[in-house]
Order: structure tokens, then C-alpha cells, then sequence
């Protein structure tokens, strides 16, 4: 089982961001539990960031070619507008689950509305870290035959 973890723009800051809202781990260390958490359900994790959209995309695109199993992804704010990511998103065949550290649904307006809500299997919000390897679990269960 492959499964490819995507964080989006400004999430290499964590740690230094807002930590009402985000907590003080490092963006290494969410990919350390990732790891860890993947060992455990048998799942090779791959973990890669951008701050440019077009490295997304295209991380996406390869995602596709490689065959990945699934996908959990958090795209930071492009959540919340990207349609590129979208389409990207929706070229996939993998179940892909979208995650956030905070609670987007308890925060400002825009950040109610995820562009990428039809094409994902579901959302994990507010939990922190554990948004993200609850978001792996999810990933592995999702994966047909898993
Ligand atoms: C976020 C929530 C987004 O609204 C925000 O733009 C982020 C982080 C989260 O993990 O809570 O950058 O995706």
C-alpha cells in the first residue's frame, strides 16, 4: 500500500504560525508520526509540500502515473479556492482524504467551503496531528481490499 500525504501552502510553517490555531509541532514532525503510524498499518507514507500550486498539481499528476493507493491531503488555504487542485484531485482514481489541523467549520466564512468536498471520500478537521493520522487510518480503510 502506497499512500501519498500532500500539505499545501504555508503548512512548512508550522511551528511558528499561529499556535491558537495550529499547536507548536513542526510540519517534520507530523510527517515523523505519519511515518511511524504508516509502519504500523503496513502502508509505505509518502510526504511532500509546495507552496506553489503548480508543484502540487504535478505531484498529483505523478501520483496518478505511480499508481498510489490513496491519498490524504491538506491544502492549507488552497482548500478553500483552488480549482486546479480540484481538477488534479479529480483525475485520481485512489480514495483521497482531506484533512486540517483546526476546525475549519469554526472559523471564518471562506474557510467553510472546501472546493475539493465532491471529490474527496471525506474530512477530518479540528484535531490536530491526530487530523492527520486519523486521515491515514481512513486512507488505509478506504483502499479496496485493504
Ligand atoms: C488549515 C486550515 C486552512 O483554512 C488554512 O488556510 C491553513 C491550515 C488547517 O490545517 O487547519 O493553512 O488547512
Amino acid at each position: 500500500m502506497k499512500i501519498l500525504v500532500l500539505h499545501g501552502i504555508n503548512l512548512n510553517m508550522f511551528g511558528k504560525r499561529d499556535p491558537a490555531q495550529y499547536g507548536t509541532v513542526t510540519l517534520a514532525e507530523i510527517d515523523q508520526q505519519l511515518q511511524a503510524l504508516g509502519q504500523e498499518l503496513g502502508a509505505q507514507v509518502e510526504c511532500f509540500q509546495s507552496n506553489f500550486e503548480g508543484a502540487l498539481c504535478e505531484r498529483i499528476h505523478q501520483a496518478h502515473a505511480d499508481k498510489i493507493d490513496a491519498v490524504v491531503i491538506n491544502a492549507g488555504a488552497w482548500t478553500h479556492y483552488s480549482y486546479g487542485i480540484r481538477d488534479a484531485l479529480a483525475i485520481l482514481k485512489c480514495p483521497i482524504i482531506e484533512v486540517h489541523m483546526s476546525n475549519v467549520h469554526a472559523r471564518e466564512a471562506f474557510r467553510h467551503v472546501s472546493v475539493f468536498s465532491e471529490v474527496v471520500r471525506g474530512q477530518i478537521c479540528g484535531f490536530g496531528v491526530d487530523s492527520y493520522l486519523l486521515g491515514l487510518r481512513a486512507a488505509v480503510r478506504a483502499i479496496p481490499s485493504a
